[in-house]
């Protein structure tokens, strides 16, 4: 082993019966290599040995220049007296360069070696002494310097650093011996069968040692918080929705929520819309056998054509009470294919489902949403929603804003405000509001409603039963968690793998 130093070590002690510094004994070597071999004796108690911290000054590159070729002012003056008759100010940074000439003019001038005489500088004797580098050769040679005053000059010119360095105090030790021998590591059958074993020297085993860390695979994140808020909806009576479909059409995304085919929200900086295939068939009959897909009720076959038809009038002119939006509503629009921008058109699908046997129902679902965003520190073309659905009878605001208390309380967020909003599929919306304690401010942490009728009633709903809607992204929460304040180290390709495998697991009521 070229870095070994067991050999010198031991050398070095078998002249000596004092302790002796590796600074001395053993100078030049990096401390790294002394610090290996002096454990390795030390464990066999060959030798003792302590560190000892000593504060050191060290060179700059700026001081290791100024020790080798003199200081600036010392340039300067250099410059000045080979001039022989003065040497013209605009021409000494040509000599002596630029950065010498501005530091050097001045120091030089303060020293009282140089003075100027119109537009030229003059000497004012023949020979100076360079304490600057006087000083700097000292620090290099013994690592200290006695003038507390110089020390301080010298660090604010950052010509020299202050460090530790650490040296080793090391002497015999109880099994001290002149050669380190070789050490079996292990036992064998013939050491056993020859006899050799018993002496052979083995080398102790070191239970201090910590293990190699074995690679294995990490949670991300998001999937930690994910399943925090998956636990806390199984304990509420909720019901996984399938999200196995990022690709949806206008409908489901949009008509099917009472979205008006002219909402903004639909325009394409906001929305992707898939160019191939262009447009898909419209909502029927899911496909036989498709495990993604929850079993058909047997009591009443859905009507995906009376569906259709009562989206497209609850839109143009209006139906179950409503007056509708009275637009020419377009059926290719509806057909258009998109990035579903919310899991929303989950929560349609469910709930038309669920008319065919109107009952309670609990539904929540998180996972990947796309909007055409601009990206930005808080912001990505893709997140995770959180979504909730409660269907029932005679539902009540007061109960939807009771419900926000228990779930949120859930997360440790035990204070709430409600503020009145817009949403085109539910009346009233509310936006939530959480006070977050470790943020010490109020945070936005989620939109919520009770879904229109326009929207239940055209899938078949009955007019007694309500539902309650309500989001939020995963990022957010997330973020606070495990305070990343840029979404681009949670989310995509800058994602640092570190980050993920040295995160502990999330408690969102910690
Ligand atoms: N879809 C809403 C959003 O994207 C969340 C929401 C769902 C609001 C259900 C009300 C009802 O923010």
């Amino acid at each position: 082993m070229a870095s070994d130093l067991t050999a010198p070590i031991l050398d070095a002690l078998s002249a000596s019966d004092a302790p002796l510094l590796s600074s001395e004994a053993l100078p030049s070597h990096p401390s790294l290599n002394v610090k290996s071999a002096l454990d390795r004796l030390g464990s066999r108690q060959m030798i003792e040995y302590e560190a000892i911290e000593k504060d050191v000054i060290a060179l700059t590159p700026e001081g290791e220049d100024i020790a080798a070729n003199g200081s600036h002012e010392a340039k300067v003056f250099d410059a000045v007296v080979k001039a022989l008759d003065g040497l013209k100010i605009t021409e000494l940074p040509a000599i002596v360069g630029k950065d010498n000439a501005k530091v050097g003019q001045g120091n030089a001038f303060k020293h009282g070696w140089i003075k100027k005489d119109k537009d030229l500088l003059r000497a004012t004797r023949e020979t100076i002494v360079d304490t600057t580098r006087e000083a700097l050769l000292t620090v290099q040679r013994t690592k200290t310097l006695d003038d507390t005053k110089a020390i301080a000059d010298l660090k604010r010119r950052k010509l020299i650093v202050l460090t530790k360095e650490i040296t080793y105090k090391f002497s015999k030790g109880p099994k001290y011996a002149r050669e380190f021998v070789k050490e079996e590591t292990d036992l064998t059958a013939e050491m056993l069968l020859n006899g050799s074993w018993k002496t052979t020297q083995f080398k102790p085993y070191n239970f201090n040692a910590k293990g190699a860390l074995t690679p294995s695979g990490a949670l991300h994140p998001l999937n930690k918080v994910r399943q925090e808020f998956r636990n806390i909806f199984f304990e509420m009576g909720f019901e996984e929705m399938p999200t196995n479909r990022f690709v949806e059409t206008g409908f489901w995304n949009f008509d099917a929520l009472f979205v008006p085919q002219q909402h903004p929200a639909r325009d394409l900086q906001d929305t992707f819309y898939i160019s191939d295939p262009l447009t898909a068939d419209g909502p029927r009959e899911d496909p036989p056998n498709d495990p993604h897909c929850p079993k058909a009720s047997k009591d009443k076959p859905l009507d995906y054509k009376q569906y259709w038809d009562n989206v497209h009038e609850v839109h143009e002119k209006g139906k179950f009470g409503s007056i509708g939006y009275r637009y020419p509503w377009n059926a290719d629009e509806s057909l258009r294919l998109v990035l579903r921008t919310h899991t929303t058109s989950i929560s349609a699908y469910m709930l038309h489902k669920l008319a065919a046997n109107p009952r309670p129902a609990r539904f929540f679902s998180i996972d990947r949403v796309f909007r055409n965003e601009a990206v930005d520190a808080t912001h990505l073309a893709e997140f995770h929603q959180i979504e909730g659905v409660i269907a029932d009878f005679g539902l009540t605001l007061g109960g939807l804003i009771g419900f926000m208390e228990v779930f949120f309380a859930k997360m440790n967020i035990h204070q709430l405000r409600f503020k009145p909003a817009y949403n085109p599929y539910t009346e009233p919306s509310m936006e939530i509001f959480g006070y977050h304690e470790g943020l010490g401010k109020w945070v936005e942490i989620g939109n919520s409603g009770m879904f229109r009728p326009e929207m239940l009633e055209s899938m078949g709903i009955p007019k007694g039963m309500q539902v309650y809607g309500w989001g939020l992204s995963l990022e957010r929460p997330t973020m606070i968690k495990y305070g990343v304040s840029n979404i681009r180290e949670l989310l995509g390709h800058k994602v640092d793998l570190n980050f993920i495998e040295s995160n502990p697991a999330v408690r969102l009521e910690k």
